[in-house]
């Protein structure tokens, strides 16, 4: 089981400000908390323009980049790393589909969201991105390696 954790997946997952400014970061850490995923990594804040134009850098060709680019960048948004099998893949279910109006009840946007432009939360989608997102939006030091002592009743 130690060696497993050493090679435990890891995703991307930030709280837009829609989400932060509805007071929704208690609820939304909860439910991948109980769901029994790991915080490695987690803070507040305002990203500039800039920076919200390369964390979307994929999408620049689409013609909402800009509007979505100046919604990331609009108030704090929390930064979090999860970590646990499945996590990148089971946390894009736990979010819900991108548009509000066709996730399922029980996810997060499901459950909190109506409309594609406040979906209120991101979750990396494939390995890739999961680990370009998490350099992009933390160093390495920022991240917190420790052995939860609930593990080896998830696991
Ligand atoms: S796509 O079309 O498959 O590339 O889109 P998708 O992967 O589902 O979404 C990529 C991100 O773009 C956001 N998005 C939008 N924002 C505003 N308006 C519209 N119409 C829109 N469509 C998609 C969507 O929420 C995704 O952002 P994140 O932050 O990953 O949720």
């Amino acid at each position: 089981q130690e060696a497993h954790a050493a090679e435990m997946e890891r995703t991307f997952i930030a709280i837009k400000p829609d989400g932060v400014q509805r007071g929704l970061i208690s609820e939304i850490v909860s439910r991948f908390e109980r769901k029994g995923y790991k915080l490695v990594a987690i803070k507040l804040i305002v990203p500039s323009k800039e920076f919200a134009q390369k964390h979307y850098h994929d999408l620049k060709e689409r013609p909402f980049f800009d509007g979505l680019c100046d919604f990331l960048s609009s108030g704090p948004v929390l930064a979090m790393v999860w970590e646990g099998e499945g996590v990148i893949k089971y946390g894009r279910k736990l979010i819900g589909a991108t548009d509000p109006q066709k996730s399922e009840p029980g996810t997060i946007r499901g459950d909190l969201a109506v409309v594609v432009g406040r979906n209120i939360i991101h979750g990396s989608d494939g390995p890739e991105t999961a680990e370009d997102e998490i350099a992009l939006w933390f160093e390495p030091k920022e991240l917190v390696s420790y052995t939860n002592n609930a593990e080896k009743w998830i696991y």
